[in-house]
């Protein structure tokens, strides 16, 4: 059971008892129904309080029974809400710390409320493509006022218990304790002086109206147009809270749940679900226990102050962690320090950082030109020109001055760490955290696990992670690591369709269209078109069989690097991030695409769309064979977080999973058929072969 019942005095005491968030699943479900049916049947029991153990009052639906039978197993909450509703003595929901989702739904089923302050209240909901499911959106309007409520529901934000507490007119809660701590004895006490008033007050009688009616729901759907553009929930919120004012209560539950019902099963919800699931299994191990003994990390070291390590370090600053930063020269530093002053000025500017947070993260920082300094580090992280040699001098100096069991981390994007840890005298202690650009900005952190990195050097690291915000998947050393490795294939594939006939912007548009932030070629301009080329070039002796388009090679001859030469696949305005076609790019592709004796074809867009995601699934199944990653869902991750996937397919191989396996080799197999495409590459992967046979899925 995971709800105790006790009986204090003449009240009877329920409490949830679900760590970490007392989430409302079956056992709990059960626990306060059963709480309830013994309070109500013995006499000496005048009220009942329902609380929350440890660092919630309740979370909501229990992420374990996520989309099981479980979670719709009698007593579902409906039903325990309903019980609530029927009790004879009234039940005072005493909240405090969490209060979401299915717990607020079921603090509106109580007859009262007492709220301790600083506790967030949220229906969040929407966040997983859904809507409330129990009445939330039928309750919280009458409780709260319909514009509150609606702003609440759509956004899914938790707001603090004493904000709404001040709403003129709310009925949300009925009282505020002091704290946290004193809650208890005030819900207590409240019992005592609410236990014999009848008849008992619920929320579903209240009244529902907007002063504007039709006109507000109107304004409010204008308002979710914009969110609501890939997603279908945010405009059945307001669907929702529209019926609260125009239905009875109970019709309006009807329609609550229909509408709730049909969510659940669109591929936008399925996939937000995914990516919540997802984002918590990716710092989960398979082999490192969660209870893996963790080293301490109060300050970190970064070697280079370039792009990437300015960056890397702006992140520690701004988690309240020391950072010290190694150069070779001084104007290097100079430059480095200076654009990280620039950065938070310019946030500072913009109204998103205090002046005195600026301040304490710059008294965070200091400078370094010798290894000596760095020696009491906890963690050092290196960002250093991309060369093995170089990699080998910083690392060898490391090895020399770090003090025993510090952490030694490589950014390194395309070489191989085993080679880096081998370096060093300490194998163990060395791993790769591969960050992106803009590090201060971008969410992803592919961790790189080297054949004898530490596995208590992999829980901190995945720990620190979590301390900077930063969204981990372990990856394996392979070139390229889970996120690059995927990408080559789908750059590659990207230069097939403009040989075939077509045109930067009309593959762009038909990615953008599919979800993506940004297609390939505008992707390229973004990040250097010189830097693919400098990875061809090595393929090109690496692996003189593998096929490639040479137009993009053609364009970085004409010095086109993309957005920071002003000109790349597109043209770019100083300032301005907006591509503009070039006429003579069109030329130099449609020049060499006669020069193959290619006779260009219209593509579709779908067409377009399959071979480009395809190649990342097909990659990602080679990868997850090979024990790169140890999941799919870690290969959606980092699509997600670090490469502008769009969020409501749920990443490559969820949207592959939705597709279904069998036919996405089928499409495959007729890309395979195409001579000016990869026959090769398109053979499925063996894993993804064995599961479309067997009518599986990656997830
Ligand atoms: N730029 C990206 O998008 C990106 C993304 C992920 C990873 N990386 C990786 O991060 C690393 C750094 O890349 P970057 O883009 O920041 O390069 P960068 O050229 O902007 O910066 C490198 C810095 O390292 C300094 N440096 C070079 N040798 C040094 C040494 N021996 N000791 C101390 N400092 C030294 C240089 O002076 C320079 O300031 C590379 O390994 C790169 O592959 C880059």
């Amino acid at each position: 059971m995971t709800a105790e019942y006790k009986v204090q005095g003449d009240i009877a005491v329920i409490t949830l008892n679900n760590p970490p968030v007392n989430g409302l699943g079956y056992a709990t479900r059960v626990g306060i129904t059963d709480g309830l049916a013994k309070a109500n049947a013995d006499a000496a029991v005048k009220a009942i309080v329902i609380t929350g153990a440890g660092k919630a009052f309740s979370g909501g639906a229990d992420i374990k029974e996520f989309g099981s039978p479980k979670a719709l197993q009698e007593p579902n909450l409906l039903s325990v809400i309903l019980a609530v509703e029927n009790s004879s003595k009234p039940v005072i929901a005493a909240v405090h710390t969490v209060c979401m989702g299915g717990g607020l739904e079921l603090a509106l089923g109580c007859h009262y409320r007492i709220a301790a302050p600083g506790c967030n209240v949220a229906l969040p909901e929407v966040k997983l493509g859904l809507i409330p499911g129990a009445g939330g959106t039928q309750r919280l309007p009458r409780a709260l006022g319909v514009e509150p409520a609606l702003n609440m529901i759509v956004s899914g934000e938790p707001v603090k218990s004493e904000m709404l507490a001040m709403l003129p007119g709310q009925k949300l809660f009925n009282k505020m304790a002091a704290s946290t701590e004193s809650l208890l004895e005030e819900a207590l006490a409240y019992a005592a002086e609410v236990a014999d008033a009848r008849p008992l007050p619920l929320v579903r009688n209240l009244p529902c109206k907007h002063p504007l009616g039709d006109a507000y729901f109107q304004f409010a759907r204008n308002m979710v147009k914009g969110m609501s553009k890939n997603f279908p929930a945010p405009a059945k919120c307001v669907d929702a809270v529209e019926a609260a004012t125009k239905k009875k209560f109970d019709d309006g539950m009807v329609f609550e749940r229909d509408l709730f019902i049909n969510l659940m099963w669109t591929p936008e919800c399925r996939a937000l679900r995914h990516i919540f699931v997802a984002d918590r299994a990716a710092s989960k191990i398979p082999d490192v226990p969660s209870d893996t003994a963790q080293r301490a990390i109060n300050t970190v070291a970064v070697i280079g102050a370039g792009t990437m390590g300015g960056g890397i370090a702006m992140n520690f600053l701004n988690a309240g962690i020391a950072v010290k930063m190694l150069e070779m020269k001084q104007d290097a530093l100079d430059r480095g320090l200076a654009t990280i002053r620039k950065n938070y000025e310019s946030q500072v500017k913009k109204g998103k950082l205090k002046q005195d947070k600026y301040e304490q993260r710059m008294n965070l920082l200091s400078t370094t030109l010798s290894y000596d300094d760095l020696k009491d580090a906890d963690l050092v992280i290196e960002a250093v020109f991309e060369e093995l040699g170089v990699k080998e001098a910083v690392f060898k100096e490391l090895d020399r001055v770090m003090k025993p069991g510090a952490i030694l981390a490589s950014n390194t994007s395309t070489l191989d760490l085993n080679k880096i840890a081998a370096f060093t005298q300490r194998p163990q202690d060395v791993v790769g955290m591969h960050f992106f650009s803009p590090a201060n900005v971008m969410k992803l952190l592919e961790v790189v696990r080297g054949e004898k990195t530490a596995k208590d050097v992999l829980a901190t690291v995945m720990a620190v992670a979590k301390k900077i915000k930063k969204t981990a998947v372990v990856s394996g050393v392979c070139d390229g690591f889970i996120g690059n490795r995927m990408i080559e294939q789908y750059g590659r594939q990207a230069g097939f369709l403009l040989d075939e006939g077509c045109t930067p912007a009309q593959v762009d548009k038909a990615v953008e269209k599919f979800g993506f932030a940004m297609g390939p070629f505008r992707m390229g301009d973004l990040a250097g078109n010189d830097i693919g080329w400098a990875i061809r070039k090595r393929r090109y002796s690496e692996k003189p069989d593998m096929k490639y388009s040479k137009t993009a090679d053609l364009l970085c001859e004409k010095g086109r690097f993309g957005q920071k030469t002003g000109a790349g696949w597109y043209d770019y305005v100083a300032g301005k991030r907006d591509a503009v076609p070039n006429a003579e790019v069109v030329q130099m592709i449609e020049a060499h695409r006669q020069s193959l004796g290619i006779t260009p074809r219209k593509i579709s867009d779908d067409e377009i769309v399959q071979r480009l995601v395809y190649s990342l699934v097909n990659e990602a199944a080679h990868i997850l064979e090979e024990g790169i990653a140890s999941k799919a869902s870690d290969i959606d991750m980092v699509y997600i977080m670090g490469y502008g996937f769009p969020v409501y397919r749920g990443g490559p191989m969820n949207y592959a999973d939705q597709v279904g396996l069998f036919n996405v080799v089928q499409a495959m197999n007729r890309f395979a058929q195409n001579p000016l495409d990869d026959a090769k590459f398109w053979q499925p992967a063996p894993l993804l072969a064995r599961l479309a046979a067997e009518g599986k899925t990656f997830n």
